[in-house]
């Protein structure tokens, strides 16, 4: 079983890797939105100090546990509590990810189909046109299925091939190019008419609009941007070697993910206030707003329509694919660790599992919409429990664990690769993860049941 198990093999690899599982939908269209609401630059700042206070120590946290376990979530959790009950807490993460990998797969296979449909040319009407279009395509029992399969298929051909030969190889690839992508539709939204408009309400700071939703708005935000609490930061670095120092990775990661998100911002604003159309939130800024504003703003049937549509929609998938490739990983590694099979067949386990959890997600929309409780359909339900209850608990726990049970010894060692790096700020670490993250975290969940 352990000549199975991977590595990444450079450091770059690692972060790229690890900055693919953050950078994803949650980016591109959840940031640009929720800043836009929430005081624009103001939303920003209070973001960037959630990411730095709460974001990085949790995924340092993460990253100790993870590279300490050399194994999946659940058996990491586990021996550094030598087989106490905390190893739930770790299966709770592997639970929480292999959810979450069947309905955010259905929304990636979206992504495809709009791909498919700027090269068909059918992404060019009127404003009413694009919600017909969105609304006959996703309740539509078989197509939103296909491009489900499709693109679980690809994640599955990336992670039969491996850590190093898949993960890494993909992520080197494939995060360049979703960069190179990102900067050039900014830079066409930006030279649009009024764009400065749109650049405005992005970092125009209105301080009046700050309360304590927004506060914690942004922490939710960071915690999702970053992928924390679902085992995927805690499983690509049981990959990580010896000589990675976690905390500048995870200052790197918050950095690259934060980068990427205000970019979002800089592509969708400009081009969106440049045609007076309002931005709008969640899937339907994606495939109803943006269409539309694209089609406006470049002309829907001429070349560079056509281009930036075609960048958008594949700029899109490859950040869902990074995102759903650490997802996939996260249960693929448990399955073939806890069963002694081998990682094809974890894989394949989790290729059909997902696969089954993302059609019946995609039918509830349509067809089997009877699939549904007190009027939410499975798709809000499935994204209420991972993202609202399983997070933020799994968060709390994680904290609670490295900052109450675990040694400080092994976290030390850790923290300084065994001595070998100074440790400056393991002091502000240990204090942050005691204090400041589960209580902030707690905070939220509270809040969100209105019980603070
Ligand atoms: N961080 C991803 C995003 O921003 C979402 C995600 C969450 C991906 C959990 C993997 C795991 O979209």
């Amino acid at each position: 079983m352990t000549e199975q198990r991977g590595n990444f093999g450079s450091k770059l690899g690692a972060i790229l890797a690890t900055a693919g599982s953050a950078v994803g939908l949650g980016n591109i269209w959840r940031f640009p939105y929720m800043t836009g609401e929430n005081g624009g630059a103001a939303f920003i700042l209070i973001y960037i100090i959630c990411v730095l206070l709460l974001g990085i120590p949790c995924m340092l946290g993460e990253f100790i546990i993870g590279r300490h376990g050399a194994s999946n979530t659940y058996r990491a959790y586990s021996k550094l509590s030598e087989g106490k009950a905390w190893k739930y807490v770790g299966l709770l993460g592997v639970v929480t990810g292999f959810l979450i990998t069947g309905y955010y797969a259905v929304v990636a296979g979206w992504c495809l189909q709009y791909i498919f449909a700027t090269v068909m040319g059918h992404l060019n009407g009127t404003p009413q046109y694009y919600i017909d279009y969105f609304n006959d395509f996703s309740t539509n029992p078989l197509r939103p299925i296909f491009w489900t399969a499709v693109i679980i298929g690809i994640t599955h051909f990336v992670i039969v091939h491996g850590v190093r030969g898949g993960i890494e190889r993909a992520s080197k690839l494939l995060m360049p190019t979703l960069f190179v992508l990102l900067l050039v539709i900014v830079v066409a939204s930006c030279m649009l008419p009024n764009a400065s408009q749109g650049i405005r309400f992005l970092f125009y700071p209105e301080l009046d609009k700050l309360n304590s939703e927004v506060f914690l708005g942004a922490l939710g935000q960071s915690f999702y941007s970053l992928s924390i609490a679902m085992g995927c930061i805690c499983t690509y670095a049981s990959y990580f070697s010896r000589q990675t120092n976690l905390t500048t990775s995870a200052i790197q990661i918050g950095i690259i993910d934060s980068i990427v998100a205000i970019l979002a911002g800089l592509m969708i604003f400009p081009a969106a206030f440049s045609v007076g159309v309002n931005p709008d939130s969640g899937p339907s800024l994606i495939f109803i707003t943006l269409p539309n504003v694209f089609q406006q703003a470049f002309g829907g049937s001429s070349f560079v329509g056509l281009i930036i549509s075609l960048m958008f929609y594949t700029l899109l998938s490859l950040a869902a694919l990074t995102s759903l490739m650490s997802l996939h990983e996260v249960s693929t590694a448990f399955f073939y660790e806890e069963l002694h099979i081998s990682r094809k067949k974890g894989a394949v386990i989790v290729t059909i599992s997902t696969l089954i959890i993302g059609a019946i997600c995609s039918l509830s929309l349509g067809e089997w919409n009877f699939l549904s409780l007190s009027g939410k359909n499975l798709f809000s339900i499935f994204d209420f429990v991972t993202g609202q209850i399983f997070l933020p608990l799994g968060g709390f726990l994680t904290c609670i664990f490295l900052g109450w049970y675990v040694p400080k010894d092994i976290l030390k060692s850790e923290f300084t690769n065994w001595g070998t790096l100074k440790g400056t700020f393991f002091g502000i670490f240990l204090f942050l993860i005691r204090f400041v993250c589960p209580i902030s975290i707690l905070a939220i969940f509270l809040h969100q049941f209105n019980i603070i």
